[in-house]
């Protein structure tokens, strides 16, 4: 990656940001102490779908504190500008009080502001509605499907009429809610016409400063986000939801600045969710399990104002070689809210039908599931014809494997007991794509040899602080010590979505070519300078160690950053640094196994996940310490998916009867033994200059059919629906 020797990059070294996390000193969006605030709470719609008829504000305004409540009756009229860059999906934005219409159960109707949080709570829950309510639609299965994207290859029906072994499965996923730690959160305050909002967001410049330049009509550059950290967010954290246009408009009628804290109940009608889907998929072979030909009939909710999509299509056109593929995708608009990527998306819900198909058909032809896999491993990317830049899905097979003890399983179902409980063994593969749009960071050199470097990503979890700056670190020549990496704000150079695996790789690699180029400008001064030792030397043969530029051949002829700059009279010297992904003709993937042990109670039908390993093809590693946090992560929440997470919504009101963390179930240390991660060490050298393909999403992929497939193993019972409780068991 540079002529420069390694020394942070590749090293388990903890998050530099650790100290201030624990400590509770980071602060995250509803932290910030702004002089002057007052509170918002959002008065939620009580009905699924109809029509606001009457919103009385009179006992609500009487109360002390009170500065005013807003809803469609007096709220001001926004531009909401067509918004290309964000993350919108296609359809019309809710437009917070803009009309009458109940869109949704939970859906904001008004919001009360004032001078104390709990004086806000109490005006809100004053406010009294009333409603022309309609009976919602809210169940995949009662909504009436948009017309399907599609994909087709060959002749799939024909292959399946002739095929020797043919399947018809169906696979239902639920509705799952990210549940992030830190709640979602704003606080805005306007400067005349300028806006500043501190806020929970994984998209700084593209995403919520452009949104709200677009809502409110301003120009991008009159709206600053301050995002520095984030509690988790697995995705929510893509849109700008409204609740942030709430505090911003409540701010502006008021004239004060404004801090909105969704509740628990309300990040499940606020803020998206993975949808549920139901993907049939029909499985032609050979009788040795080469596959012939699969059909996909793929559905999935999306709300009846906005249709999103995700990428749940290409695992069943690129993970195994198969002649004849035709695909249907259909949204079905229901009375919810708009549904947004939740970690691992597309990937992780095809895998859940794609995997368990696999297993179904290992099992139906006698083949064991990784031989099954190895016999289907294509040659090159069938849905573009291009070759794999990597994919090295056998070694993580034979890795996992062998670390697994996959040798000593039972491929006979309900053979295994032990004492009361059932125990089987599952595997299934991962795919997640990678992909580095282009990116900035700015760097600058410090006259006292430090050096700052500074992006407007955001830093949800995965310890960009501190990948960031081992990769500045090595490339300027400086010590994680003495360089210092920022993001988080929009006056920082700008930069792609934090999510979809991208950070690393579009983030890390804009970090490297200024970091590069600072370097090679600070070289390029020396050498040019009669003062410096280095007078006359090839740059090229120039390197900087712990700050000091030197001869790599005579480490002796040399000066520090430091020497160099104030002889030079220079306080500072900045470059920014860019990434701008070429169209490289490979196709471009994160792959990965997993590997799951489960005892089943056989009498109550409880599942216990007993160990798993996840071994990933994710290109470099930048850090092994944070890439277990991933894994680690990432497998519980696979493990939440297969087994406990569920949004359930009453389908007579559309209200979700378990919006609270005691009724969504979300795997507790008491549900996880023992998890390993392994990567396969080496480098994509076609992804981007550090050769990292992502590994966030990736490790979640896969891991809820590994535990299905262990749960057929070790009972016999194969469930197609996910969530797997007990009572599927019984
Ligand atoms: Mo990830 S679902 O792009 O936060």
């Amino acid at each position: 990656m540079s002529p420069q020797p390694q020394s942070a990059v590749g090293r388990p070294l903890s998050r530099v940001d650790g100290r201030l996390k624990v400590t509770g000193r980071a602060d995250y969006a509803a932290d910030h102490d702004i002089d002057g605030v007052v509170y918002a709470v959002m008065v939620d719609s009580s009905v699924g779908r109809g029509r606001i008829t009457g919103l009385d504000t009179r006992a609500a305004l009487a109360q002390r504190g009170v500065l005013g409540v807003i809803s469609h009756l007096n709220a001001p009229r926004l531009p909401y500008l067509e918004n290309r860059g964000s993350n919108n999906p296609p359809g019309t934005r809710l437009r917070v009080f803009q009309d009458s219409r109940v869109r949704f159960f939970g859906q904001p109707v008004a919001v009360a502001v004032a001078t104390t949080l709990e004086a806000a709570q109490h005006a809100a829950s004053l406010v009294e509605v009333t409603y022309d309510a309609a009976p919602p639609v809210t169940e995949l299965a009662a909504g009436r499907p948009d017309p399907p994207q599609t994909y087709s290859r060959g002749d799939a029906d024909a292959a399946l009429r002739d095929a020797e072994v043919r399947l018809e499965l169906t696979y239902r996923t639920a509705r799952n809610h990210h549940n992030a730690m830190e709640p979602h959160a704003t606080i805005a305050r306007w400067q005349g016409d300028r806006l500043t909002v501190w806020e929970k967001t994984q998209w700084v410049v593209g995403g919520t400063q452009a949104e709200l330049a677009a809502v409110f009509g301003i120009p991008q550059e009159a709206v600053r986000v301050i995002s520095p950290f984030l509690g988790g967010a697995f995705g929510s954290g893509l849109r700008t939801w409204p609740h942030v246009t709430v505090a911003a408009l409540a701010a502006r009628v008021t004239g004060r600045p404004v801090k909105l804290v969704l509740s628990r109940r309300q990040q499940y009608f606020g803020t998206g969710f993975r949808p549920a889907y139901v993907y049939r998929v029909d499985v032609g072979s050979d009788r040795r399990g080469r596959l012939t030909a699969t059909r996909h009939d793929i559905r999935a909710e999306t709300s009846s104002y906005e249709t999103f999509t995700e990428s749940v299509m290409p695992p069943g056109q690129m993970l195994y070689s198969t002649p004849n593929v035709r695909q249907a995708y259909s949204t079905v608009p229901l009375d919810v809210n708009t549904p947004i990527w939740m970690r691992g998306p597309g990937f992780a819900t095809a895998a859940f039908a794609l995997e368990c198909a696999m297993d179904e058909l290992a099992h139906e032809v006698g083949v064991d599931p990784i031989e099954l896999r190895l016999r289907n491993e294509p040659a090159a990317d069938e849905s573009s014809g291009l070759p794999f830049s990597t994919r090295r899905l056998r070694e993580c097979y034979r890795v996992g494997a062998r670390e697994f003890g996959w040798q000593r399983r039972n491929p006979v179902p309900a053979a295994t007991r032990d004492g009361d409980w059932l125990v089987g063994t599952g595997m299934a593969a991962a795919v997640y794509h990678a992909a580095a749009p282009p990116a900035q960071a700015r760097v600058r050199l410090r006259a006292d040899g430090t050096a700052l470097v500074e992006a407007a990503t955001s830093d949800m979890g995965p310890g960009t602080y501190t990948s960031m700056r081992q990769v500045a670190a090595d490339a300027l020549g400086l010590t994680m010590r003495t360089v210092d990496f920022r993001l988080g704000d929009s006056l920082m150079p700008p930069t792609p979505p934090h999510g979809g695996s991208m950070t690393m790789a579009a983030v890390g690699s804009a970090v490297l070519d200024g970091s590069n180029r600072m370097r090679d400008q600070a070289i390029a001064l020396a050498v040019g300078d009669p003062r410096s030792p280095l007078h006359g030397a090839d740059p090229a043969d120039v390197v900087v160690r712990n700050g000091r530029l030197r001869l790599r051949d005579d480490p002796g002829r040399g000066e520090t950053y430091a020497q160099l700059l104030s002889r030079n009279g220079r306080d500072v010297l900045e470059v920014l640094g860019s990434w701008v992904p070429q169209q490289e003709p490979f196709s471009m993937s994160a792959y990965g196994a997993v590997f799951a042990e489960v005892a089943v109670d056989a009498r109550l039908g409880f599942v216990r996940v007993r160990r798993m390993l996840g071994v990933y093809d994710a290109g470099r590693i930048v850090n092994p310490k944070l890439a277990d946090s991933q894994a680690l992560g990432g497998m519980v929440g696979g493990i939440g998916a297969a087994l406990l997470e569920h949004t359930v919504t009453d389908p007579r009101d559309g209200r979700i009867v378990n919006a609270n963390l005691a009724d969504y179930l979300v795997p507790v240390n008491a549900d996880i033994p023992a998890l390993r991660a392994v990567y396969l060490h080496g480098e994509d050298p076609h992804v981007d200059p550090l050769g990292v393909k992502g590994l966030a999403e990736l490790v979640l992929v896969g891991v809820a059919p590994a535990v299905a497939n262990a749960v057929f193993n070790a009972t016999g019972r194969r469930v197609r629906d996910f969530p797997i409780t007990a009572d599927a068991l019984l």
